[in-house]
């Protein structure tokens, strides 16, 4: 198990537009293994590469309880969009912290896998959000540059009213 450390805002490689991933290699399979580990330890939800200092369009997507929904996402977009959702997000580089995020309901996501082979994927509500969060890393974008609001201490630790917009 190879546990990657996590940069925080304030690291550059957070700001970066990663560069396309062009080799579907031994390299890259260890990779995405590592940042699954790295994600899962980390109980998060996604982990882009930019996160592990690397700058590739690359990130892991699991929004299941008991990892059983792992996506590999490897140069990763959103072909199509619809609706809207409200709710909170954070994110493993930015610690500590909460936000009201607004982002599309349902996605259209084109990515190719870790052999190179291109697959589409419609998703919606909570694993929508985190695809979008992960592209947005992808472009060197964090949701504290979109969020409507953060959430104070007290809302971190409870019910806030956004989230029954969901
Ligand atoms: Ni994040």
């Amino acid at each position: 198990m190879g546990i990657r450390k996590i940069v925080t805002i304030g690291d550059e490689a957070l700001r970066k537009v990663c560069r396309k991933q062009e080799k579907f290699d031994f390299r890259l399979a260890v990779l995405l293994k590592d940042m699954a580990d790295t994600m899962y330890k980390a109980e998060g939800v996604g982990l882009a590469a930019p996160q592990v200092g690397i700058l590739r369009r690359i990130a892991v997507v699991d929004v299941t309880e008991d990892h059983s929904g792992l996506l590999e996402l490897v140069n990763p977009e959103i072909i199509e969009q619809e609706g809207s959702q409200t709710g909170r997000e954070g994110c493993l580089s930015v610690p500590g912290r909460q936000g009201v995020v607004t982002r599309p309901m349902k996605v259209k996501v084109r990515f190719q896998n870790r052999k190179g082979e291109w697959m589409e994927l419609e998703t919606e509500g909570f694993e929508a959000r985190a695809i979008c969060h992960e592209t947005d890393h992808l472009d060197g974008k964090l949701y504290v540059d979109m969020m409507d609001r953060e959430l104070t201490e007290e809302e971190i630790q409870g019910h806030i009213p956004e989230d029954d917009a969901q």
